[in-house]
């Protein structure tokens, strides 16, 4: 990718790009055959005992709130369909190609992020009435949005440190100090390991784009929804929720095809999850009726 070439650090960078997390690569051969089966699918999987376990776990769980306790890889895909699998098996992956990097680089708060990002634009892509967003690549862009800031930190930790360092928790300059020590930003290193990956294009554009200052309304609703969740949880982990909501009210107004009372919903699971609401719940409804009633697609 241009951006990369361009960068004086490019060979650096090249050669530390992460491997495709491998059970990843095996499940996207399987799927390439046209007849691919749940029997198949589950094979790849059961080759992975610790992967297996949480994608049985993530099978029993209320979002799939199974009639019965699932007890087999088979039964779990067919359950939760290939690309929430998928999304399972490139968390893990994700997580054990950068698990060294815990003394350096603040995993717990990365995932944490990455994954509340991830679980926002999934929940709202599925409550859209349009569903122009499919709610399982909604959540494969949350989860890979900032996978560049932990591979730039892969390729040079003390000079990744130094840069958040410097950063100082402000994203506007974390992107600039990135762009001044390796000669271009997480958004763009990225994207690049996305399309390195092979993975859809239309996510290698949302995260190359997650810091671009262009009004929510004009770019595409995969985009969108991954910049709307960036920054209300950005706000949310630095001001708590009303911070949060302040932060859509201002700079987002996105305009979603949601019905007021299902987005405020929305809002009061995302205030649970995130455990840090500390104001009332009062007006989370007539908040969310700021940001309801248009179109997402
Ligand atoms: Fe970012
Ligand atoms: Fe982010």
């Amino acid at each position: 990718m241009n951006t990369l070439v361009a960068s004086r650090h490019s060979q650096r960078l090249q050669s530390a790009l992460p491997p495709v997390p491998a059970l990843f690569e095996r499940l996207r051969a399987v799927l390439s055959e046209p007849e691919a089966s749940a029997a198949e699918v589950a094979r790849v999987i059961e080759g992975d005992p610790a992967i297996a376990a949480r994608v049985l776990r993530a099978s029993n769980s209320a979002r799939y709130a199974p009639a019965s306790e699932v007890c087999s890889i088979r039964q779990a895909v067919m359950l939760m369909g290939v690309s929430a699998v998928g999304n399972v098996l490139l968390e893990a992956g994700l997580t054990r190609a950068f698990a060294h990097l815990s003394d350096d680089f603040d995993l717990d708060g990365f995932f944490g992020h990455a994954v509340r990002t991830a679980t926002s634009c999934r929940e709202l892509a599925a409550l859209s009435q349009a569903r122009c967003v499919d709610p399982e690549q909604a959540y494969a862009t949350g989860l890979l949005h900032d996978v560049g800031q932990i591979a730039l930190a892969n390729a040079d930790p003390t000079t990744y440190g130094e840069v958040l360092d410097a950063s100082g928790g402000d994203e506007e300059i974390l992107l600039e100090v990135e762009r001044e020590a390796f000669g271009l930003d997480h958004a763009a290193y990225g994207s690049w390991i996305l399309r390195q990956w092979r993975l859809p294009e239309s996510i290698a554009v949302a995260v190359e784009r997650h810091h671009h200052v262009e009004l929510l309304a004009e770019v595409a609703p995969l985009e969108r929804l991954v910049r709307m969740h960036d920054r209300f949880d950005e706000a949310w982990m630095s001001g708590g929720a009303e911070q949060a909501l302040e932060t859509r009210e201002n700079e987002l107004m996105l305009l979603l095809d949601v019905p007021p009372d299902v987005f405020a919903r929305h809002l009061e699971e995302r205030v649970a999850f995130a455990d840090l609401y500390t104001g009332s719940h009062g007006d989370l409804r007539s908040k969310a009726a700021l940001f309801s009633g248009g179109e997402l697609c």
